[in-house]
Order: C-alpha cells, then sequence, then structure tokens
C-alpha cells in the first residue's frame, strides 16, 4: 500500500499557523522551517511530502490529485467552488469577507452599476446577485484597497483580518458577507486509496486543532 502523502501548503498569511498546527499533530516541520527555496520538502521520517504553492492554487493541487491533502482558506474554496472534500475547519487563519470602501462618502460616485474592485470575482458576484444588485466586478490580483482611492471602483470585496490595510488607506468595513478560516481539503480519490494513513491523520488533526 502506498503511504506516502503530499501535503500542499499555503505560502503567506497561512503559512506559520499551518506550519505549527502540523507540528501539534506530531508531524515533524523542521525541514519546513530552514531558510530555503525549495518548493518540496519531506520530514524527517520520509512519510510526508510537502509542497509550497500559492494559497489560491491549493484547491487546484488537491483537485487534480497533485497532492493527497491540503490547507486552504475557506476564501478561496468558496472563489475556486473546488471538487475537493473539506474535511476539518482548523479555526485559525480568522478573517471577515467584507464589502469596503470610503465610510463617508456614497458608495456609488458614478452613473453606471456600483463597480466593485476584488481579486473574489464570484464570491463578490454572488454576493450582489443575492442582493438584487446590478455591478461591474473588476478583477484585480492584490493592493485591492487601491480601488476606491484611485477612483478605479466605488468600493471593494476583500478579506479583512486585522482591518489595518483598510485603517491605513482610509477606508472602512461597509457590509460583513461571511466568516472565514483555514480549512483541510483532501482529494477525492486520495481518501479512498490511501485511507489508512490519511483518515487517522484527518482524525489527529481534527483532534488537536479542529474546531
Ligand atoms: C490581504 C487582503 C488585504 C489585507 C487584509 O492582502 O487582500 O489587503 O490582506 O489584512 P489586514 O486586515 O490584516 O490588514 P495580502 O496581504 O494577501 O496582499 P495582496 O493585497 O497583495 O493580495
Amino acid at each position: 500500500m502506498n503511504t506516502d502523502i503530499t501535503i500542499a501548503l499555503p505560502k503567506g498569511r497561512l503559512a506559520d499557523k499551518t506550519i505549527n498546527a502540523l507540528e501539534k499533530c506530531g508531524i515533524d516541520c523542521g525541514p519546513l522551517k530552514e531558510d530555503t527555496r525549495k518548493l518540496v520538502l519531506t520530514d524527517r521520517s520520509k512519510q510526508f511530502k510537502f509542497v509550497f504553492v500559492k494559497p489560491s492554487d491549493v484547491p487546484t493541487y488537491i483537485e487534480r490529485g497533485a497532492a493527497d491533502i491540503g490547507i486552504a482558506g475557506k476564501d478561496t474554496l468558496l472563489e475556486m467552488g473546488a471538487d475537493v472534500y473539506e474535511v476539518a475547519d482548523l479555526g485559525f487563519g480568522k478573517c471577515k469577507m467584507c464589502v469596503a470602501g470610503f465610510e463617508k462618502r456614497p458608495e456609488k460616485v458614478t452613473g453606471g452599476n456600483l463597480r466593485v474592485a476584488t481579486k473574489y470575482e464570484n464570491i463578490a458576484k454572488q454576493y450582489y446577485e443575492s442582493k438584487g444588485i446590478n455591478v461591474d466586478i473588476i478583477k484585480l490580483n492584490g493592493s485591492v484597497e487601491l480601488g476606491p482611492i484611485v477612483g478605479l471602483s466605488d468600493v471593494i470585496v476583500d478579506i479583512v483580518e486585522s482591518g489595518k490595510t483598510l485603517k491605513a488607506n482610509g477606508l472602512a468595513v461597509l457590509e460583513e458577507i461571511c466568516d472565514l478560516t483555514a480549512r483541510l481539503i483532501v482529494n477525492k480519490i486520495s481518501l479512498k486509496l490511501k485511507a489508512q494513513t490519511i483518515c487517522p491523520l484527518i482524525k489527529k488533526i481534527t483532534e488537536v486543532i479542529g474546531k
């Protein structure tokens, strides 16, 4: 039986918390803390292979079986709608999906539809559709807060964690869309073929860090 498990880990804001969480579960993450540009690492027991990927790519690696399990933000899962099993809410990486903009300025400063800048096109689209509001979605890949500041958009839809980025740019939360946390996701076929290794691992992670 194949016991080799590949784990997709998100770079960026969830990285340290993810490594700490795996360590709490008894997985030797020493090699992950070394200062290296390597994208593939293994634990010392060689039971686990880790791949470091852009957070928004984690669901793709899992859906296509390039990794067996992964840690992804709920924001990414909602946006991607990947065909994976979401098996645990890990509780860390807490933030909110929000509509933000200038607090003391009317949201709509142009004649047409409300212009919404966001990295999360699908989430924004679904949110405004549910409210019956026509919007013009402007897809950006980062520094979304610039949208209202430079007049590119009326508002933004983005994640807010500490709120510092909004505050530093004179913006405020106007509406809260949903709460977000990190989730443990699993490839559907891996869960069957590698059940003997993956199931105890999921159980352990859920017991130690799951909500
Ligand atoms: C995210 C998000 C906000 C910021 C929110 O961006 O898009 O800009 O973090 O965090 P805060 O509420 O703690 O300030 P990220 O840091 O991922 O960078 P990006 O803008 O380049 O995507």
